[in-house]
């Protein structure tokens, strides 16, 4: 068998405040995932689920930090990753469907649009390829 697909390893992010307050948002998750498994991820709101799944994209908010833990994704540090390199995985590796869908998705556009330009932007499909 081979090793999973995604481990994340001890993963903690917060958010440093002035007075030296910070919010810790995450504290040491870990899992694995191997390819083809789906993984559910359960928490109260606020518990950092979210969180979780920006960091894996790399879209976390200016103002977070992740102070500790790891992300390799096939075998490669997700954490050291380059702008470049991140957008490389970003929608074509690892994608998000965001929960909030009138922040989201943009109600001036038809929804088939908007998935059709993920496919021409990430696969370089023409846009009847996509639909
Ligand atoms: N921009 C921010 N500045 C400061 N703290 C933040 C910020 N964003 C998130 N947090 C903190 O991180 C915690 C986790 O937020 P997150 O959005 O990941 O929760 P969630 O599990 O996705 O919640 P929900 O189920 O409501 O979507 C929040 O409780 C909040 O304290
Ligand atoms: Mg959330």
């Amino acid at each position: 068998m081979s090793g999973p697909l995604l481990s994340v390893r001890n993963l903690s992010i917060g958010f440093p405040g002035g007075d030296g307050v910070a919010v810790r948002a995450v504290n040491g998750i870990g899992f694995d995932l191997r390819a083809g498994e789906a993984l559910a991820i359960v928490g109260e709101s606020g518990s950092g689920k979210t969180l979780l799944g920006k960091t894996l994209l790399g879209l976390l908010p200016d103002s977070a930090r992740i102070t500790g833990g790891s992300i390799l994704y096939a075998g490669r540090e997700l954490l050291s990753s380059t702008p470049a390199q991140w957008r490389a995985v970003r929608g074509t590796e690892i994608g998000m469907v965001f929960q909030e869908p009138m922040v989201s998705l943009n109600p001036a556009f038809r929804i088939g649009d908007q998935l059709a330009e993920a496919l021409m932007l990430r696969r370089g499909l023409t846009r009847d390829e996509a639909w």
